[in-house]
């Protein structure tokens, strides 16, 4: 399967700086049967997208979507709105977004739902705090966060899914995230036959592709390139720089023979 690298800038990157880092990225593509992404804070997904057309392999995704598709929802953007301004896909429950923003479990369902219909590919964040780690509950709460972002989606935005591939998990155990301190390959390689398993079960047959985020640098990628249960990575520190992000891409493209 070809590896995703994906890029989750944050609240970081002028226009400015964005711009510069994707004219970086294209005068290095194509990649070899990798799936590149970038996801840029919302003011700046037409930029890039635009400065996109025609390069292949490069995606653009939202760092977030709104639960609704319209209404008195101050300060959200929907998953039409980020369809319309070209971008093909966004990420739901990321950690940052659960846990300082406190988003309701129950909106997972809803933003996902919103995202497949408009076609967006959904880059759908699960992982466990340290505490519940300590407590040995992470499968309990990754199976309970997969399974209250999907087990109620429409039979037609289920088989949707299926069709066009347009479900990815990121397994990003809290405790990992901005902290320097990375899950061991081994471990999250077995977090990610646990997860395809389980999604496999809830949506009747769907294997999806599952990358690992949480301190993912060019340091420690070869261990998780190194297993293919590993789909790829979901980045945030080391994406920022070319330097220590195009090693990555590298990594997953050595993959491919
Ligand atoms: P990090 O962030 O690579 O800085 O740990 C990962 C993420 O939040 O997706």
């Amino acid at each position: 399967m070809p590896g995703f690298v994906i890029a989750n800038w944050k609240l970081n990157k002028t226009k400015k700086e964005a711009l510069e880092f994707i004219h970086g990225l294209q005068a290095q593509a194509p990649f070899k049967d990798t799936h590149v992404g970038v996801s840029p804070a919302f003011p700046y997904l037409e930029t890039l997208t635009s400065a996109l057309s025609g390069t292949q392999g490069i995606s653009v995704y939202a760092q977030n979507v709104a639960f609704a598709e319209a209404g008195a929802y101050t300060g959200e953007v929907s998953a039409p709105m980020i369809k319309d301004v070209g971008a093909n896909g966004v990420i739901v429950g990321h950690s940052e977004r659960r846990h300082v923003f406190k988003e309701n479990p129950d909106w997972m369902a809803q933003k996902i739902s919103q995202a497949l219909k408009q076609g967006l590919l959904v880059v759908y964040c699960v992982g466990e705090t340290l505490k519940e780690r300590d407590s040995n509950l992470g499968p309990e709460v990754v199976n309970r966060q997969l399974k209250e972002g999907l087990e109620g989606l429409e039979a037609d935005l289920k088989a949707l899914i299926k069709d066009k591939k347009l479900l990815v998990i990121a397994y990003e155990p809290v405790w990992a995230i901005g902290t320097g301190r990375n899950m061991e390959p081994i471990e999250a390689k077995e977090a990610a036959k646990a997860i395809k398993a389980k999604v496999g079960e809830i949506l009747e047959g769907y294997i999806p592709p599952v990358l690992y985020g949480g301190s993912v640098n060019p340091k420690n990628i070869e261990g998780f390139s190194g297993h293919p249960e590993i789909d790829g990575v979901l980045v945030g520190g080391a994406s920022l720089e070319m330097k220590s992000f195009l090693p990555l891409i590298r990594a997953f493209e050595k993959r491919i023979p």
